[in-house]
């Protein structure tokens, strides 16, 4: 994949060139430059927020938190989300068919806990990673490297100001995001800009109005701790900030977390 035909500088927009022996961006007609770390570009080195640090914090723990895979956590996703299991995680990443050829962006990728089972079945597809926190982004890494996935691309990045070039990306998978961008509107500005005419939008994410212990714990746990940010929308609030841009190819909920897939008008 030639990223510098796809990235630019979040800031000036301007063209990048990536040396990644000197592990570094260097950003054309400007004194900028970002650091590669590990293999990751981090074109937000500078932001240390309360998001990025409480995911930094849980990255390590966050893969057995959310796939139920011990008694404890069974239980606690049982009372919390009401859910024995991630099946919604399958009704998405079944949307993308396995012989998908096009670029995918895949924004948050978290730990790649759900993905790392899906993406060596992408042989046709080149994936574009893209996260928040650093944390997350080394799970992902180690995750995608035990499981020999090498068409992905790592990248830190603030989803409200991505450092995508318009227009390029073929579906855009978005998991259990939504209720963690602070900025939901440019959030949604932003994958909409970077998507192309008849390109996919899908994704899963929490919704309020569903289910009342979850809306308890979103509100009083959750968005103290910063792993999620209001304003949380109902489906129907959703589905009103997409309907001008996107036809709607399936939607559904399990309990509080609703799943999509969409397509760019
Ligand atoms: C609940 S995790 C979901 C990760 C993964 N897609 C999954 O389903 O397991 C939410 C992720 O959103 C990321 N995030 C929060 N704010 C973000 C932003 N402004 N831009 C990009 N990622 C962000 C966090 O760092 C975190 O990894």
């Amino acid at each position: 994949m030639n990223l510098e035909e796809l990235l630019f500088c979040p800031k000036s927009k301007n063209k990048i060139h990536i040396n990644y022996d000197e592990k570094t961006v260097y950003v054309k007609n400007s004194e900028q430059t970002y650091p590669i770390k590990k293999g990751i570009i981090d074109f937000i080195p500078e932001i240390n927020d309360k998001i990025s640090n409480t995911y930094d914090n849980v990255s390590s723990v966050y893969n057995s938190m959310l796939t139920s895979s011990n008694i404890l956590t069974k239980l606690y996703n049982a009372a919390v989300w009401g859910l024995n299991d991630q099946d919604y995680v399958d009704y998405v990443l079944n949307y993308i068919p396995d012989d998908f050829n096009g670029l995918i962006l895949d924004v948050p990728v978290g730990s790649g806990v759900f993905t790392c089972k899906k993406y060596p079945k992408l042989k046709n597809a080149k994936i574009i990673c893209v996260d928040y926190s650093y944390g997350m982004l080394m799970e992902a890494k180690k995750v995608y490297e035990k499981n020999n996935i090498k068409n992905v691309a790592l990248i830190r990045a603030d989803i409200g100001n991505l450092p995508l070039k318009s227009s390029i990306i073929d579906l855009l998978l978005t998991m259990n995001g939504l209720h963690a961008f602070p900025n939901k509107i440019n959030a949604i500005k932003e994958i909409t800009r970077v998507l192309k005419n008849n390109g996919y939008l899908t994704g899963c994410f929490y919704i309020k109005d569903k289910r009342k212990i979850s809306d308890l714990v979103v509100d009083n746990i959750y968005t103290k701790q910063g792993s999620f940010t209001p304003p949380f929308y109902s489906e129907e609030e959703f589905v009103n900030l997409l309907k001008d841009n996107y036809d709607f190819t399936d939607k559904n909920n399990i309990k509080s977390i609703f799943y999509f897939n969409s397509q760019k008008k």
